[in-house]
This record gives C-alpha cells, sequence and structure tokens, in this order.
C-alpha cells in the first residue's frame, strides 16, 4: 500500500502551486532528476497514527532549515501541509493504521532551475519487538570533529539531506558485528546521534540528549517526548555527552518518528539495563500525539 503525491511548481516563478496524487506504481521520476543522481536534496519521515500526522509543524520547521541550509526555494509550507495530509487521509482510508510519510524536494531535473517535490507514504514496518525488547547497538567514528557546524557548514551537518549512503553503510557495519544500530561519534569523541535516531539518556531523575550545535538533527520525537517527560516532572537537558555517559546511564534509548523509542539493550556487544517501564509510558505518550 503506497500513496504519493507529487508538488506542482511553476516553471516560471519555481514557486509551488500545489499537489496532485499520483499513481505510486507508475513511473514518476525522470533520470536527470538531481535527487537520484546526487542526493542533492531534503527529505522528511512523518509518522501516521490512526489518521494523525505526528509532529508536522515540527516536520515542516526543519524541512524550512534543511531547504535555506542547501540553498534550496523556500518551501512553501502550506502547499506542503496540504500534501502531506492528503497522502495521510488516503492511507487512512484505505486502513492504514499506522504509517510513514517520506516527503522529498530537491533542486530538480539538471538544467531546469526548477525543483521537484513528492509525497510518499506507506504502511509502517512492525516495530514492536524494537519497542519492547530494544536495540543492540555499535558506537562508529563519524570522522567529524563536534564543532563542524561551525567550522565546515559545507559539509550540511544537520541538515537532513537525501545523501543517506553513509548512514545506511553504517547499519550495515553494525549488521556485521552483529547489532541492530549505530550511535555515531565525533572524530574528538562525543555521544551524536544514530543514523535515522536521536539519544536520549535517563541520568537519575534527568532526561538528557546531546546538543543540536554538534551537527545533528533536532529530533521531533525527542522534542515531543521532552515535552511529555517534563510535564511528568522529569527535568531534561541538552549536553556535550561522552560514551562513559552512555555507560553510566540508568537508562538509553534512541527515538526517531516512525520506530519511536527504542530501549537500548547493548552497546558494543556489552549488555545494558534497559527501563522496561519508563520505556512503556514513553511509547504510550508519543502514540497517543493526535498532532
Ligand atoms: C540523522 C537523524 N537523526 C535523528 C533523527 C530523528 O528525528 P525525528 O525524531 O524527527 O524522526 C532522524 C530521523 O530520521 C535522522 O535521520
Amino acid at each position: 500500500m503506497s500513496v504519493v503525491a507529487l508538488i506542482d511548481f511553476d516553471p516560471a516563478t519555481r514557486a509551488a502551486t500545489g499537489h496532485r496524487l499520483a499513481d505510486a506504481d507508475e513511473p514518476l521520476l525522470q533520470v536527470a532528476e538531481l535527487g537520484a543522481t546526487r542526493g542533492d536534496g531534503i527529505f522528511e519521515t512523518a509518522s501516521l497514527v490512526r489518521g494523525h500526522v505526528q509532529a508536522l509543524e515540527a516536520h515542516l520547521e526543519r524541512f524550512v532549515q534543511s531547504a535555506a541550509m542547501l540553498q534550496l526555494p523556500a518551501p512553501d509550507v502550506d502547499v506542503w501541509r496540504d500534501a502531506v495530509r492528503a497522502v495521510g487521509g488516503a492511507l487512512t482510508e484505505a486502513g492504514v493504521a499506522e504509517g510513514a510519510i517520506k516527503f522529498v524536494l530537491t533542486r530538480g531535473i539538471e538544467g531546469t532551475g526548477v525543483p521537484t517535490g513528492w509525497v510518499h507514504g506507506t504502511v509502517s514496518p512492525d516495530f514492536a519487538a524494537d519497542r519492547a525488547d530494544g536495540v543492540r547497538i555499535v558506537l562508529l567514528d563519524r570522522g567529524y570533529r563536534h564543532d563542524v557546524p561551525r567550522t565546515a557548514p559545507w559539509l550540511l551537518a544537520g541538515a537532513k539531506t537525501l545523501s543517506y549512503a553513509i548512514n545506511r553503510a553504517a547499519l550495515r557495519e553494525s549488521a556485521r558485528r552483529g547489532a541492530d544500530d549505530v550511535l555515531f561519534l565525533s572524530s574528538d569523541g562525543y555521544l551524536l546521534e544514530g543514523p535515522t535516531s536521536t539519544l536520549v539518556l535517563r541520568i537519575g531523575p534527568r532526561l538528557v540528549t546531546p546538543r543540536i550545535d554538534l551537527g545533528i538533527l533536532a529530533g521531533t520525537t525527542q522534542a515531543d517526548l521532552f515535552t511529555w517527560a517534563e510535564s511528568e516532572g522529569f527535568p531534561t537537558g541538552y549536553e556535550l555527552l561522552t560514551p562513559a555517559d552512555l555507560a553510566d546511564a540508568d537508562a538509553a534509548w534512541l527515538v526517531s518518528s516512525v520506530r519511536h523509542v527504542a530501549p537500548i539493550r547493548a552497546v558494543d556487544g556489552v549488555e545494558r539495563a534497559v527501563d522496561a517501564e519508563l520505556t512503556a509510558r514513553m511509547n504510550d505518550a508519543l502514540d497517543a500525539r493526535t498532532a
């Protein structure tokens, strides 16, 4: 089950004018599409739960920020919001309870100067086991210092670009090492993020996550989780964290839009404690979101 909406752009002004639903089984992209040939574009993936696209405004905000970092035309958030909701509505009408909606903006077909945009909705994989039993992770060097956004902004650290080949290679490396997922480290030894997720630690009563000025994505799920956590009385914070902090933490999770909260049950082959009760409360809170 797959639903696609194409974003229409006015070739003269390059402004988005609206969207139309398209047949997901038809060829819809051209071979000179820079998103495909150069990974020159941005994307977001939002979760759809029982008819609600979750954290849509935060995803749209990050989409706009990523576009600015790549000097792409600023997305018209009203057009994109309508398109994402239309895809969510069609999936829901087709009986999809949990879905993933990816929206993509690229520099377009080479030579035209007109962007390409689309929204693609699918059924979510079943993440029940990851959410309940947890994931084994490995720590992998990302090869950049923690201050790379300031020293080398052209590396686009912190933008959600289509260039995810490295993130996928890291996941294959984790599988080779018998693990399920990855936590990247800066070359100078700070905890960063997963290839598709944000790290959250519980240290005593506090929930903490790495600072977002380290060239990592500002997680929409982590932000909603912290809002909930504050309302439940957990202080929260953004910090510079090291592997020692992870080892000493009372509990650790990778959090992301579609999988939600997955407890970390082993790091580099060393088993660690899982807080099953808090994990379940977190997943219930995220699941219950209606926006
Ligand atoms: C590199 C990276 N970090 C963090 C996240 C988590 O972000 P979100 O909670 O908004 O899904 C993602 C999501 O795919 C990601 O790709």
